[in-house]
Order: structure tokens, then C-alpha cells, then sequence
């Protein structure tokens, strides 16, 4: 991650973002992208697998996933509000021994991390610029089951993006919004010997498990 990106996403997942965030978890659950990802995954089942999330945010994945009967964690999270609201939740919700996290950006450390049954990135690859990299990278680390949340490339959600980095612009905030062609994700993911198994969308957004 360029110094500029890594700036830009400690400065948008900030730590009142992430305070925010974690609250909504605890009084509502997971956003409905989350869950529609989570009920689909559950379905493929997930009792002693291990999952590899990428950008989990506070953790939505991870936690739940965990209390469904995953053996363990890992969240590889670019912010560091996010991963310490993360890792505060595990504790309150008695699973701390099972989820460990890494601090960066995935691209960097992917090579270091190990092939999980599972790997998610829920709403991540509209915050990266270099998609291939990131498809590529995680893709090969799912032995079982790839699940994504990723917004859809028509015509009114460019426009909808669009206004919304004029915004992050306007307000001098560095962070960006990525609209990367679903057919570039699709070939990627294809290329690893993964399956479409689920398929919805949701508003702006696509939710997807394949598996092997
Ligand atoms: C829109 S938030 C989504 C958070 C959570 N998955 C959710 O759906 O609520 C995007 C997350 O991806 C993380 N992220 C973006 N690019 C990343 C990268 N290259 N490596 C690790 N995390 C990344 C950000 O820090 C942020 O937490």
C-alpha cells in the first residue's frame, strides 16, 4: 500500500467511525449484505473450517462465523481503529482465543499468511485501486469457499461513486471509491478453480460465494 492509501484509509475508518460501527453491530447485528454473505456461507457450512478475512472492519464476519463453529480467525485489516475494535468484541464475546489479526495492507502481506477454508472481503475491493492484485492474492488462499460483497459496475452506481469521491474531494479527504468490472473479478476468481455456489444483489451491491 502507497503511503497516500494507507493515510487515506486510517483517516476514513477512523477511530469515531469505528466506534459508530461497532455499536451498530451490537444493538442491530450485521448490515443486510453481511448477513445475506453470512447466511450463504453457513449454508455451504462452516462447522471446523477457518476463515481468512480481509478488511473485516469491526469484525462482523469473523464474530459471527466464530459462534457458528469455525475452528479459528484471521482478519488482515488496514486500519488500525477497526482491528482494535475487532479484537475488543472477540474478548466480549468469549472468542478472543480463536481470531488473530494482522495490521496492513493484504496485498503486502498475503504471502505471509497461511491457505485458510474459507476467505472473505466484504465491501474491501471498492476501497482498493489495484483489484488484480487483490482478486489474484486472496482467491489463492481459499481452499474452500470465496465469499465477496462488491459493488455492481452499472451505469447509476458509477454515477452514485462518482458524486461521492467529487465529495471526498471537495473535503480534501484522500480516500477514493473503486467501481473494478465484474467480468475482470469473475475471469480472476475463475482462474483459481472457483464456482459461483450464490448469487444476489442487493441495491449498489453483489454478494457472491464460489467454491472449489
Ligand atoms: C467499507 S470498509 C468494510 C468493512 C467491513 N468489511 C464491512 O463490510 O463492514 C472497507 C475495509 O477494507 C479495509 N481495506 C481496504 N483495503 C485494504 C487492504 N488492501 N488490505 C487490508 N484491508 C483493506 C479498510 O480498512 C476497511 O476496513
Amino acid at each position: 500500500m502507497n503511503c497516500c492509501h494507507c493515510q487515506a484509509i486510517e483517516t476514513r475508518f477512523n477511530q469515531k467511525v469505528a466506534a459508530e460501527k461497532l455499536k451498530q453491530y451490537r444493538q442491530q447485528g450485521p448490515e443486510k449484505t453481511t448477513r445475506l454473505l453470512l447466511e450463504a456461507l453457513k449454508m455451504e457450512g462452516v462447522v471446523g473450517l477457518t476463515l481468512l478475512d480481509i478488511g473485516g472492519g469491526i469484525g462482523a464476519i469473523q464474530h459471527e462465523l466464530l459462534k457458528a463453529g469455525l475452528s479459528s480467525a484471521t482478519g488482515v485489516e488496514a486500519s488500525s481503529a477497526y482491528l482494535s475494535a475487532s479484537a475488543d468484541e472477540a474478548g466480549r464475546q468469549g472468542h478472543a482465543d480463536r481470531l488473530s489479526h494482522y495490521h496492513g495492507n493484504f496485498t503486502d502481506l498475503a504471502a505471509t499468511l497461511p491457505t485458510t477454508e474459507i476467505v472473505t472481503l466484504d465491501r474491501v475491493i471498492c476501497c482498493y485501486h489495484d483489484m488484480p492484485a487483490l482478486v489474484e492474492l486472496s482467491a489463492a488462499r481459499a481452499s474452500k469457499l470465496y465469499g465477496l460483497v462488491y459493488p455492481r459496475d452499472t451505469r447509476w452506481v458509477k454515477l452514485g461513486f462518482a458524486l461521492e469521491n467529487l465529495l471526498f474531494w471537495l473535503r480534501r479527504n484522500p480516500f477514493r471509491l473503486y467501481i473494478h468490472p465484474t467480468a475482470a473479478v469473475e475471469a480472476i476468481v475463475r482462474t483459481h478453480g472457483l464456482k459461483r455456489r450464490f448469487y444476489q444483489t442487493a441495491g449498489v451491491w453483489q454478494v457472491v460465494v464460489y467454491g472449489r
